[in-house]
């Protein structure tokens, strides 16, 4: 019998913001699934493709960026630079079979820490719904095969 499907999620958070969020959801003792690793960034506008698709490559299930609201990034625009980056991941991703509802991009404050938490429960309970990567399932390969692209396409709904 084989084990439920945990998925591996990535989250970027900028420091000022979401970082906060999620110091202050500890504080708060709130729970989110442990599913989530942070990765701790100045901002979200330092996430590059690249840094995704390795996620990818890597054998996470699932990646977002959490970011300040917009008009309050520290560096002026990087939020906003960085969901640019997060639609075009999604087409992107949709391009080499990859459901674009793996990732996205979220806008918190420092004070949502309870937003952060359903962000976290959210986020976990629509990759858990896709079911583990194609590149994870396909060990020793980087881009699914046509027919697991298909498969993979016809999961879950359209994206947001
Ligand atoms: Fe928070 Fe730029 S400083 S997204």
């Amino acid at each position: 019998m084989s084990e439920p499907f945990e998925p591996e999620i990535l989250a970027f958070c900028c420091n000022y913001c979401s970082y906060a969020a999620a110091d202050l959801a500890g504080a708060m003792r709130l729970s989110y699934p442990p599913n989530v690793k942070i990765i701790h960034l100045p901002c979200t506008g330092r996430v590059d493709t690249v840094h995704v698709l390795k996620a990818f490559e890597s054998g996470v299930d699932g990646v977002y960026a959490a970011g300040c609201l917009e008009g309050n990034c520290h560096f002026e625009v990087g939020n906003l630079r960085a969901r640019k980056r997060f639609e075009h991941l999604k087409s992107l991703l949709a391009q080499i079979g990859i459901h674009p509802d793996r990732v996205e991009m979220v806008n918190l404050s420092a004070a949502m820490a309870t937003r952060f938490a359903e962000v976290a429960r959210e986020f976990t309970e629509r990759i858990r719904a896709l079911g583990p990567s194609p590149i994870k399932t396909r060990k020793g390969s980087e881009v699914p095969r046509p027919d697991e692209a298909e498969k993979e396409a016809g999961k879950a709904g359209s994206p947001a």
